[in-house]
C-alpha cells in the first residue's frame, strides 16, 4: 500500500492529535504517502485532503482537540453523501483509511468496509464505551479533568455542608462517572447501567448525616435517565439536605493530553499502519490487559460493553 488517509470524526477528545502525528511519522517511516481529511466524513465528501509530511504534525502531541477538524456527518448517511465519500477516496487514490472516533464513526468506517475500502478504526472517545479496547484515547484525560472537578467541588461542598451532584460526560455509557467517582472519593455514582434508586440514594445521605458526615459528592452520569435538575429537587424536598448540582460539560472534552492518552494514542497510531502496510484491513485496534489487539470492524461493535462499570461496588466499600 502506497497511500493512505486519516480522519478524525464524531466528538473530539483529547489524544486525537497525538495519534494523527503516530500515524503520520509511521506512514512515512515507512515509505507510504499520508492525506489528512478535514471535518470527518463531511470533508472527505467535500473533498478537504491534502498530504500530511513530518513537519504537519510538529509540537501536536501536547495539544487537545484535533488538528484536522472533526463533526458528525448527516451528509455520509445519505446515499448521495456516501456516494461522494467513496469517489473521493478513488480520486485521490487513496488505499487505505484510518478512522479515529467513537461508535458511530467506527459504524461509517464498516458501511465503507463493505463497500470495498481499505479501512482501520481507532478509539477515539472520551466515553470509553468501545468494548474491544480496555481504554479508549481520551478516556483518562477526561477522567483527570473530571477528578480535578470534583476535588474543587468537594472543597466548597464540605465548607457549606452541602451534597452537590456532578454531572458527567458518557454518553449511554458510565466509565468516566465509575472511574471519576471511585478516584475522586465520591459517595454515590450513579451511571445509566444500573438502575437510580432515589430512595436508596435518600437512606445513604441521611445515614452519612447522621454519623456526621455533612457534605456528599454525588457522580452522575449524564446518560442516567432521570435528570440531574430533577434529582436535585427530590433529594432535597425528600431529606431536608441542601443540595447543589453542577453539570461539568464541554470542559472534559478539551486539555492536553496525559501521558497515558499519549502512549495508547502513539501505540495505536503505529499499528495502524503497520497493518495497512502489511494489507491488512477491516479492522479495529485497541489495547486489552495491556497489549494492543485488533479485531474485525464488525464484530468490535457487536460486543458488549461490561468492563470498567462493574466496578461500582468499591463506592458502597470505600465511601461508606
Ligand atoms: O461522545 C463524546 C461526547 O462528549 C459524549 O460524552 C456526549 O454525550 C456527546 O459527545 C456530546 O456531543 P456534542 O458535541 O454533539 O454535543
Amino acid at each position: 500500500m502506497k497511500r493512505i488517509a486519516v480522519l478524525t470524526s464524531g466528538g473530539d477528545s483529547p489524544g486525537m492529535n497525538a495519534t494523527i502525528r503516530a500515524i503520520v511519522r509511521s506512514a512515512l517511516c515507512e515509505d507510504m504517502e499520508i492525506f489528512g481529511i478535514e471535518r470527518g466524513y463531511e470533508g472527505l465528501i467535500a473533498g478537504e485532503l491534502s498530504q500530511m509530511d513530518r513537519r504537519s504534525v510538529s509540537d501536536i502531541i501536547q495539544r487537545g482537540g484535533t488538528i484536522l477538524k472533526t463533526a458528525r456527518s448527516a451528509n455520509f448517511m445519505t446515499d448521495e453523501g456516501f456516494k461522494r465519500a467513496l469517489n473521493m477516496l478513488l480520486s485521490f487514490q487513496i488505499e487505505g483509511l484510518i478512522v479515529i472516533g467513537g461508535n458511530g464513526s467506527l459504524r461509517g468506517a464498516v458501511e465503507l468496509m463493505d463497500a470495498g475500502v481499505k479501512v482501520i478504526g481507532l478509539p477515539g472517545t472520551i466515553d470509553n464505551d468501545l468494548p474491544f479496547t480496555d481504554f479508549t484515547i481520551g478516556f483518562d484525560t477526561a477522567v483527570n479533568t473530571v477528578l480535578s472537578a470534583i476535588g474543587n467541588v468537594r472543597d466548597t461542598s464540605a465548607s457549606h455542608d452541602r451534597t452537590t451532584i456532578i454531572e458527567v460526560m458518557g454518553a449511554k455509557c458510565g466509565d468516566i462517572a465509575i472511574y471519576a467517582g471511585i478516584t475522586g472519593g465520591a459517595e454515590i455514582i450513579l451511571t445509566p447501567e444500573h438502575e437510580t434508586d432515589l430512595n436508596e440514594i435518600c437512606r445513604v445521605l441521611v445515614e452519612n448525616n447522621n454519623k456526621g458526615k455533612s457534605s456528599s459528592i454525588i457522580v452522575k452520569a449524564e446518560g442516567v435517565e432521570v435528570s440531574t435538575a430533577v434529582l436535585e429537587r427530590e433529594i432535597a424536598e425528600r431529606t431536608g439536605l441542601e443540595v447543589k448540582m453542577v453539570i461539568l460539560g464541554y470542559i472534559q472534552r478539551g486539555g492536553s493530553p496525559t501521558a497515558s492518552d499519549r502512549m495508547l494514542a502513539s501505540r495505536l497510531g503505529y499499528e495502524a499502519v503497520k497493518l495497512l502496510k502489511n494489507d491488512v484491513s477491516g479492522k479495529a485496534v485497541g489495547v486489552v490487559g495491556g497489549e494492543v489487539k485488533s479485531i474485525g470492524l464488525r464484530e468490535s461493535l457487536e460486543m458488549e460493553n461490561t468492563k470498567i462499570v462493574d466496578l461500582n461496588f468499591l463506592t458502597d466499600i470505600l465511601s461508606s
